[in-house]
């Protein structure tokens, strides 16, 4: 599917462009933003190449990586990132993550973020279970997962390596009918 266009009662998700690339390093590139995720702090080189992939995987097809910007309904500057990536070896799945720049944290966007992400998966791209990994030590994460309606589902064990060491993963996860009941909570 492309191109992405969902709105929420805030906030909106798009395609990236070229022109995000310095409000993407405002996230990627923060050790407050990062400090829970998969990778360390990028670099405006490493920035330039993700937005350059994801701009390309936008239109690949099939499509199987929605690298997307979080911005607010009346503007189009990005504020976040949102991204959801198809499971290649099971059906109809796909993981999720995201983050709004750090300026606009505790104003419920993360969660309308996730909400947004998964009316993404399920309502325009008909999957049947997304799910996310975090840092056991991200309890904005938890918490922001589950206020969208995602369940704790367990703990995948030395999951990722970042900063020297392996680290576990909490999943969460929330299936489609559990999200069609609850509408758009
Ligand atoms: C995790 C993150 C997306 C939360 O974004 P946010 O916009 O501040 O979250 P919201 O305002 O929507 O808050 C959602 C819930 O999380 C809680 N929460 C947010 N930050 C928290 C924190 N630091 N500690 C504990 N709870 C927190 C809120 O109180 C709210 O709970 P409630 O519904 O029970 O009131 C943001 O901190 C972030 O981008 N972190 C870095 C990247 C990251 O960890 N991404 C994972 C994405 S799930």
């Amino acid at each position: 599917m492309h191109p992405v266009n969902r709105h929420g009662a805030r906030l909106s998700l798009r395609e990236l462009t070229t022109d995000d690339v310095d409000a993407v390093l405002s996230i990627y590139g923060s050790p407050e933003a990062t400090e829970h995720l998969s990778f360390t702090p990028r670099s405006r080189d490493d920035v330039d190449g993700i937005v350059a992939r994801s701009m390309a995987s936008a239109t690949a097809s099939p499509r199987d990586e929605y690298a997307l910007a979080l911005t607010r309904k009346d503007s189009d500057a990005l504020i976040g990132f949102a991204h959801l990536a198809l499971d290649p070896h099971q059906q109809r799945a796909a993981t999720i993550g995201g983050a709004p720049r750090a300026d606009s944290w505790g104003l419920g966007y993360g969660r309308e973020t996730v909400r947004l992400l998964l009316a993404l998966a399920f309502a325009d791209l008909d999957l049947h279970r997304v799910w996310a990994a975090q840092s056991p030590l991200n309890d904005a994460a938890a918490k922001t997962l589950s206020a969208a309606g995602m369940t704790e589902e367990g703990r995948i064990r030395g999951h990722v390596h970042v900063r020297g060491a392996w680290r576990d993963s909490i999943t969460y996860g929330i299936l489609r009918e559990e999200w069609a009941a609850d509408g758009d909570a």
